[in-house]
């Protein structure tokens, strides 16, 4: 099967490579012209566990392609978009400015019967919106929203846990559903779970799927500021609520909190749409779901001032950038937040990650970077680990003690083993644990 994808991003780089993985003609297209050079090179323009291999096993094939020019969608039958819907500047309203432009762009090059399918996360209403622009021209719109988590999205694409098509009704809608299946006949083939709806309810999927998400986190952190006003262990506290299965343990680790590309951006553009709906109250809780995971960070910084007073000139090794292990990418997190904020404060930051410097030295130039961990921890008055990599969770107590000259240990992540390191000497403090 012929497709398009438009916008290269996490999202859209992943999303060609694994179809024509599966076996699908696969053209990739974005206006990016440094990032269509290194697709088409073979090389993956962010880090993402998998997709380096994807992307050479996959263009030797010779059914995938990038390019910047959208003619080059002609004669795909199913055309995605996967473009960004960032945060407005000075708003909380999602940008839908790409995914504007990509429908502009595809337009031209559409032929009746053709499927566009919406995967960027959009405010309810808009697939209605942009349906009568697509169907113009023949074509037919349905919005299929993507699950997929960073560090693991080749996987999560590949195969998914669920399936959304939010499709017109009547023949439009027969002819789209027709088109995912053949697209997805692999995940489908083994018997993935499907559910065929509207647009609104799909893209209401979406952003209900990420804002509960984010509550389930934000729930844990509130807990863990109890914890910390009564003496108990939020870690042990998620472990036993985690059990009763309708709670479930996934997602309920306390620490500096949620970041990343989705998960704040989204609960704020629904909170946005939600009063233009006039259902403002219905989701009002998600801002004190934002608060609470921003109060985070600050924790971390006044634990950092009550281990080490004055923080002007302090020596403080920042272990962590991205927003979660695994990734590369630095948007909205809470690591590089606590290393920017703790710099303003007058310590002297070395921060370090194994994937995002480059990232956040683009962004925070103003930082001290260190490519190693070993030289991040050298002479070191504290250390604060706000991005779990599995290398900062092995890190040996005994070992780091001997390379710092304070032996302060804040576990952003609540990963350490608290018992060792109190063992070794070193003063420990987590979120929400004694
Ligand atoms: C998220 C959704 O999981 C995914 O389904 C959606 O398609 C896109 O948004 P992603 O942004 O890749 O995916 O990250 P995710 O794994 O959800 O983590 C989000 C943030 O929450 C990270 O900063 C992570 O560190 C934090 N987190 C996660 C916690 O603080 N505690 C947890 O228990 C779990």
């Amino acid at each position: 099967m012929r497709l398009s994808v438009t916008g290269c991003g996490y999202l859209g780089a992943v999303h060609a490579a694994s179809m024509a993985e599966l076996g699908h003609e696969v053209v990739g297209i974005d206006v990016d012209e440094r990032k269509i050079a290194d697709l088409s090179a073979g090389r993956a323009p962010f880090f993402e566990p998998g997709l380096p291999e994807i992307l050479t096993s996959a263009g030797a094939t010779g059914r995938l392609s990038f390019t910047t020019d959208p003619a080059a969608a002609s004669g795909a039958s199913v055309h995605f978009i996967a473009v960004g819907t960032p945060q407005k500047p000075g708003s909380n309203a999602a940008d839908l400015t790409y995914v504007e432009a990509a429908i502009d762009g595809l337009l031209p090059h559409l032929r009746p019967g053709d499927l566009v399918a919406g995967k960027s996360t959009v405010p309810v209403g808009t697939a209605a919106r942009l349906a009568a622009k697509v169907e113009s021209v023949g074509a037919i719109l349905a919005w299929n929203p993507e699950f997929l988590r960073e560090g693991f999205a080749v996987k999560d694409t590949i195969e998914p846990d669920r399936l959304v098509y939010g499709i017109p009704a009547g023949e439009n809608g027969v002819r789209a559903k027709a088109l995912l299946d053949e697209v997805y006949a692999t995940a489908l083939s083994k018997d993935t779970p499907l559910v065929v709806t509207d647009y609104a309810t799909a893209e209401l999927v979406k952003v209900s799927a990420n804002a509960f998400l984010a509550t389930k986190i934000s729930f844990i952190n509130a807990m863990a500021e109890v914890a910390e006003a009564t003496g108990a262990d939020v870690t042990h506290l998620a472990d036993a609520i985690g059990y009763d299965g309708r709670i479930g343990r996934r997602f309920l680790n306390a620490g500096v909190g949620f970041g990343g590309g989705c998960l704040p951006k989204d609960i704020r553009a629904f909170r946005a749409r939600a009063e233009e709906l006039g259902v403002g109250d219905s989701v009002s809780f998600l801002r004190d779901v934002d608060e609470i995971n921003l109060r985070r960070r600050k924790r971390v910084l006044d634990i950092a001032h009550e281990e080490l007073g004055e923080l002007n000139g302090k020596r403080v090794a920042v272990l962590g950038l991205a927003f979660k292990p695994d990734s590369d990418d630095i948007r909205d997190s809470p690591a590089l937040d606590v290393a920017v904020s703790l710099n303003g404060l007058g310590a002297h930051v070395v921060a370090t990650d194994p994937e995002a410097i480059a990232n956040s030295r683009a962004k925070h130039p103003q930082l001290v970077y260190a490519e190693s961990t070993a030289e991040a921890l050298e002479g070191a008055d504290a250390v604060i680990i706000v991005t779990e990599w599995k290398e900062y969770r092995a890190l040996d107590p005994v070992a780091v003690g001997e390379a710092v000259a304070g032996k302060v240990v804040i576990d952003g992540r609540n990963v350490l083993d608290a018992a060792a390191w109190r063992a070794a000497g070193w003063t420990y403090r987590g979120l929400g644990r004694p």
